[in-house]
């Protein structure tokens, strides 16, 4: 268990070089990459204030050496619905313990980011925020709560805070910053584009990938960066900005009874504008529900609103979009003022990158399955998935930025060896790996679990991958199409066939990826890795999550699941 050890000698400033700044760590919880932006960001106020900033992921810190901390600012994302970003699990799994020691000599403030789409918004920040207070420890200011355009709050929240840590008493002696943490608090590679001002880009390719007899529509993009500049790294995300489907926008206008070229109140885009570029149109938001509630006098909608029981209105909502509840009651009146006033603005949507850039450096590929369901008589679609699909036709542009993830990276040691689980879409990190692990010549052995429904339609990338088979780049593949004979075999059935030699990988410093669905795949991946571990390392149950555990701390468990 050496990197806990590590991690204690440097923090405890036994590497000091006598009287610095007064630290301020900055502790995040992160699973896209977003809160370890922040973080970054945060570092870089602190230093505006005289403070020494340390960055490090809440998973890296030891309960020990927390409790000696004085001043603490904790950035985290929540995950799912209310839970800790993986790399902060181990860390609230410590804290929330009945045995945590008292951190009365603690300052602190939390920063959550958020999605109030979701149910348990800002979960994660707020159980921490909570557990801090009873723990003594005092808050500086009160936390605050980001919905998915955090930016300009928690820039906003920062710099409101640092003054107030710069103010707490305690010196640098106690817990100086290491010359290696220090190193950490780099801010982000500094990008032109964002989510205000996206690189307007052209897509150079659009291209189905899985069969015309599969049961999904996968389909490969390839974005060209121009002169934008863009730099990006194999583990990343592109955030593409969609436009919503035009034939919605239009029976929405329909609806309305009004005309696409309508001037709004309070906005200096025409209406059809707006419906189009401006807000989410398919998924209904909380307040147009409760609005629609009030209004439309649906008995139903009435008795499950008032009932209370959230999974039976969840229930009642799946499949039904914003048009649907405006068709409850074709004569309830809504003026366009007030609908727009409970829509949420658009969103870009976040995709794994399927390329390196040693590779592929001026273009960025997308490897996207297209969400397609018939519902009430009505096609329906992804917003953004069918965006690039079928409306951003070849030589057609859009909106992208970039979301680095310094946390979901090719391991630096290029001797180790690399474990990548991804059925599905889960494939496009790895293909990007893979393309990284060949172009930097690194010896280390690559070893892909692939799979979904049927070879014959699913298998996408076949070529690549036996290429990259036939050139050594790809050691083992192992494949597992679940409906090519009548029992289910998935993933995780190869994981446990090839158990022993999964675990030999890890004994040998392997590191050990996941990419795809969270709510069972990497559910199913993480329960057949505890039992391989077990199986295979002659561990009780309790010695292979501490094995597991152990993986996750030194950052060779790592996932990118949704
Ligand atoms: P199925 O739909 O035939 O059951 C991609 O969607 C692949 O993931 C499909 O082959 C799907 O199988 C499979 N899948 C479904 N549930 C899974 C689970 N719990 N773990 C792993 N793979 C699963």
């Amino acid at each position: 268990f050496m990197a806990g050890l590590q991690t204690r000698l440097l923090d405890t400033g036994s590497t000091s070089s006598g009287r610095g700044k007064p630290p301020i760590y900055i502790l995040y919880g992160s699973q896209t990459g977003n809160a370890e932006g922040l973080a970054a960001t945060a570092a870089s106020h602190a230093k505006q204030h005289g403070l020494e900033p340390i960055v490090k992921a809440l998973d890296e810190v030891e309960l020990e050496d927390f409790a000696t901390m004085r001043r603490v600012l904790i950035v985290t994302s929540t995950y799912g619905e209310g839970e800790m970003p993986d790399n902060a699990q181990l860390f609230w799994e410590a804290l929330s313990s009945e045995h945590a020691e008292r951190l009365e000599d603690m300052s602190f403030g939390v920063l959550a980011i958020g999605d109030t789409g979701y149910d348990g918004f800002c979960e994660a920040g707020k159980k921490l925020d909570t557990r801090l207070e009873q723990l003594g420890a005092k808050r500086l200011l009160a936390r605050v709560d980001c919905d998915v355009d955090y930016e300009e709050p928690a820039t906003a929240w920062i710099e409101a805070a640092m003054p107030l840590f710069a103010a707490v008493e305690g010196g640098p002696d106690e817990v100086a910053a290491s010359p290696a943490a220090a190193a950490d608090t780099s801010p982000p590679a500094a990008s032109a584009y964002n989510r205000k001002n996206p690189y307007i880009s052209t897509l150079a390719v659009n291209r189905r990938l899985s069969g015309q007899g599969s049961g999904k529509e996968i389909r490969h993009y390839e974005f060209d960066l121009g002169d934008s500049g863009i730099h990006y790294e194999a583990g990343d995300a592109l955030n593409v900005v969609p436009e919503n489907n035009p034939e919605l926008v239009s029976l929405i206008l329909q609806r309305l009874n009004a005309k696409p070229d309508a001037a709004v109140a309070k906005h200096d885009r025409p209406l059809v504008d707006l419906l189009t570029r401006g807000f989410e149109i398919s998924t209904p938001s909380r307040e147009l529900i409760a609005a629609v509630e009030q209004r439309a006098g649906n008995e139903e909608l009435t008795r499950l609103v008032q009932s209370g029981d959230k999974a039976a209105l969840e229930h009642w909502l799946w499949g039904k979009d914003i048009l649907d509840l405006l068709q409850l009651n074709p004569s309830m009146s809504l003026s366009v003022d007030e609908f727009l006033s409970l829509l949420k603005p658009l969103q870009h949507r976040a995709y794994s990158i399927s390329s390196s850039s040693l590779a592929s450096p001026d273009r960025i590929h997308l490897t996207v399955a297209s969400v397609r369901y018939v519902s009430g008589g009505r096609q329906r679609g992804g917003v953004c998935s069918t965006f690039l699909a079928d409306r951003v036709k070849e030589g057609g542009q859009a909106g992208i930025f970039l979301s680095t993830n310094k946390s979901f990276r090719v391991p630096a040691d290029k001797n180790a060896p690399v474990i990548m689980v991804g059925p599905g879409t889960g494939i496009a990190p790895f293909r990007a790996f893979l393309q990284e692990r060949r172009e930097s010549a690194a010896p280390g052995r690559n070893w892909l679990f692939f799979g979904d429904q049927t070879r014959a339609h699913d298998f996408i990338y076949e070529d690549e991958l036996t290429e990259m088979m036939k050139h050594g780049v790809l050691n083992r593949l192992d494949l597992a199409f679940s409906r090519d004979q009548a029992e289910k075999i998935y993933v995780q059935t190869r994981m446990r066939e090839n158990g022993k030699e999964l675990y030999a990988w890890l004994q040998e410093g392997g590191y050990f990826y996941v990419c795809g669905d969270a709510s069972r795949m990497a559910k199913d991946v993480d329960q057949a890795l505890h039992d391989v571990v077990a199986e295979h390392g002659g561990l009780d149950a309790e010695g292979a999550a501490a094995y597991v555990n152990q993986l996750k701390r030194e950052k060779r468990y790592l996932r990118d699941v949704y």
